[in-house]
């Protein structure tokens, strides 16, 4: 993993490699190696193997810790999530955050991990332009053109954070099947690396399927699948169902305020209530582009499951997936929460 410098790429000398890409110089991609017998720089073929993406049932998957996370990156994918990024400020009432953050003494340093295509940072660099935003993922596939004051990193979060600063916000989003322990790998970490007075918080959708008027038949293809899911996702060490605990998990790391809202996320257009209806429609519509991608990955690599099964199993998926009698919904979490400040009785 890769220190943050203030400007100096020489910080990032003491790291296996590093990424960035910067509005002032487009197109560059800065890939720094120690790691060669030599001692030489070899920037060259590092920038061209984090960018070499691993093929796999004709989806690509990252190249950097390849094997790790087992959703593709692709741009099928890539426009999978900037749909779902519009989709939850949606949900969210329009705002790409509920910790109360403020304008007037606006966050110095805001830190995304696991940012994916980047539109969430891209767009609290356009709302915050005095702060300095990072984002960090495994996968390269931010836009080059972005605001002066966001920047991108490779890195792997699950590591040792090592940053050359503390931030005043921090963010993951969407981030279930990233982590083998949530606990530890970012709550503790983003704790230490928070300024007193500084803000976490968290926005994870929990994997299971609910209904409150019982719709839900108790073997239909989308349950089978949902299980089927849950239990690769845990045989991955990659748990999908942890955004419930987060609160409590969050009062546990040492933050205090901590504030929970739970959104509903209906599968499809069920819901009479119009705002709940656009959303379900919003949601089925990436369900299904989606379905192959939260499929294959963890189905072939932990079910012994062939790309064909997986498909013919999705078709009967798909077809719950329009079922306006089955009043399926998902809880979308929110939790955040502040690091006290020194000497702050909690
Ligand atoms: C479902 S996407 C969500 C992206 C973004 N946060 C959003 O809400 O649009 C999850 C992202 O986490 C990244 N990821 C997975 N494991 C990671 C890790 N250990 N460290 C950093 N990024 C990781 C993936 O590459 C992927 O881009």
């Amino acid at each position: 993993m890769m220190g943050l410098g203030e400007g100096s790429s020489s910080s990032f000398r003491d790291y296996e490699f590093t990424f960035e890409s910067y509005l002032q110089d487009p197109g560059q991609t800065e890939v720094v190696s120690h790691s060669e017998s030599n001692g030489e720089l070899d920037s060259q073929s590092l920038s061209e193997s984090i960018a070499v993406f691993q093929k796999e049932n004709g989806r690509t998957y990252h190249a950097y810790r390849a094997g790790s996370y087992h959703f593709p990156n692709d741009p099928t994918e890539a426009e999978r999530l900037d749909e779902q990024h519009a989709m939850l400020q949606f949900v969210m009432g329009g705002r790409n955050y509920l910790a109360p953050l403020s304008h007037v003494k606006p966050p110095q340093r805001i830190l995304d991990i696991a940012t994916g295509t980047g539109a969430w940072a891209i767009e609290m660099g356009d709302e915050f332009p005095e702060s300095e935003i990072t984002g960090t993922d495994l996968s390269p596939i931010q836009p080059e053109y972005v605001p002066p004051n966001v920047r991108f990193f490779v890195e792997d979060s699950a590591d040792e954070w090592d940053y050359c600063h503390n931030f005043d916000y921090i963010h993951a989003r969407m981030t279930v099947g990233c982590w083998s322990d949530y606990r530890s790998q970012v709550l503790a970490q983003a704790f230490a690396h928070l300024n007193p007075g500084g803000y976490f918080e968290a926005q994870e959708i929990n994997g299971i399927l609910l209904s409150d008027d019982h719709t839900i038949p108790p073997y239909c293809p989308i349950v089978q699948w949902t299980d089927e899911i849950n239990a690769a996702s845990k045989q991955a060490h990659r748990d999908v169902t942890f955004a419930p605990l987060l609160k409590g998990w969050m009062e546990k790391a040492g933050f205090v305020d901590v504030h929970e809202h739970v959104f509903k996320i209906p599968l499809n257009g069920w819901p009479i209530d119009s705002r709940l209806k656009h959303i379900g429609m919003l949601w089925q519509r990436n369900m299904l582009n989606g379905l192959s991608a939260f499929s294959l990955g963890l189905l072939s690599r932990f079910r012994g499951r062939t790309k064909e099964e997986i498909e013919l199993e999705l078709v009967g998926v798909r077809r719950d997936l329009f079922d306006p009698r089955m009043h399926a919904y998902q809880r979308f979490y929110v939790v955040w929460g502040r690091k006290p400040m020194e000497g702050e009785c909690t």
